[in-house]
């Protein structure tokens, strides 16, 4: 990245789209650039935004438009683009639409920005990382999901709530797919480094993990017009600077599996390290059986939804 300031595209100027460029640029990230179909509205959002920058103290240019040559080497694009769901909707329903908008979308990313880290955000999840990652042409270390930051840091705030304790103090994360099979994983939660099987009963920590895993279409049925935002484009962005500043983080993400628990050639939510190179390794976490076999349930219900994939024409 060198000397110059890096470079964050956001694909899709929709809430989450903008929201991921509000946190990167409050944050300093770097230079961003908005992209979406209706260009103006691109354009326009990242104008107010800059002109907050005066009064917010912040040094990030920001640019939109609906031209891709504006993304031209960026270090990282986060790729929002994709119709959300409605209530009644499962992220699945979404297949068809946002396969051939991510495809779209994940070409024109890699003919710019051929080093690229891409974050795929556009749902269904883990099904769109398999489309990013075939368009793009990038390797595995490029093509990085996200969803677990985003689904464990909602298990974070219900656990917070629940002990009354600082969201800074409560470790989570959760594995497998981003749907109703997610995997939320209690054993190993802390609370300021107790174990929350120590402070909460079986019966509390059930409710938490059975709130985490509809916590998307909570807040759907409350927008009803739209789905989350603020956290879904907070986690992404997190990942970002993990990736910009070479962070090394540990962190929960969609990752194109090669063996890793046992899951070869399919997309699915585990611990991965990240850091300049993007995905940089795969630290293992032991699971038990009860784990395992969620987590398998779990990975089979996204490589069903790949293989509808592939028989979609997009
Ligand atoms: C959610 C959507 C964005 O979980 O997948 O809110």
């Amino acid at each position: 990245m060198g000397n110059r300031r890096s470079k964050i595209s956001v694909i899709g100027a929709g809430f989450v789209g903008s929201t991921c460029a509000h946190w990167a640029a409050s944050k300093e990230l770097g230079d961003v650039v908005l992209i979406d179909i209706n260009g103006d509205a691109a354009a326009g959002r990242s104008l107010d935004l800059f002109e907050s920058s005066p009064v917010e103290g912040f040094d990030s240019r920001l640019v939109g438009g609906s031209d891709y040559a504006l993304t031209k080497d960026s270090d990282v694009v986060i790729l929002t683009a994709g119709l959300p769901r409605k209530p009644g909707m499962s992220r699945d329903d979404l297949l068809a639409t946002n396969a051939k908008i991510v495809k779209q979308c994940s070409q024109e990313v890699a003919k710019y920005s051929p080093n690229a880290v891409l974050i795929v955000v556009s749902n269904p999840l883990d099904a769109m990382c398999h489309v990013a990652l075939a368009a793009s042409g990038f390797p595995r270390e490029r093509v990085i999901g996200m969803a677990g930051v985003l689904d464990s840091a909602r298990f974070r705030s219900f656990i917070a709530m629940e002990t009354e304790t600082s969201v800074e103090d409560i470790q989570a994360f959760v594995f497998g797919g981003h749907g109703d099979t997610m995997v939320p994983m209690p054993r190993y939660v802390t609370v300021g480094g107790i174990p929350l099987t120590q402070l909460l009963s079986k019966e509390k920590i059930d409710a938490l993990v059975d709130r985490t895993r509809k916590g998307g279409a909570e807040i759907v049925g409350l927008l009803k017009t739209g789905s989350a935002y603020y956290a879904p484009s907070a986690s992404a962005v997190q990942m970002a600077e993990a990736i910009i500043r070479d962070k090394k983080r540990v962190l929960p993400c969609a990752v194109f599996l090669e063996g890793e628990y046992g899951v070869n050639g399919l997309y699915c939510g585990v611990l991965a390290k990240l850091g300049a190179k993007g995905l940089e390794s795969v630290p293992l976490l032991e699971l038990n059986d009860e784990e395992k076999q969620m987590f398998n349930q779990s990975a089979s219900a996204v490589q069903e939804l790949v293989d509808a994939l592939k028989k979609l024409d997009y």
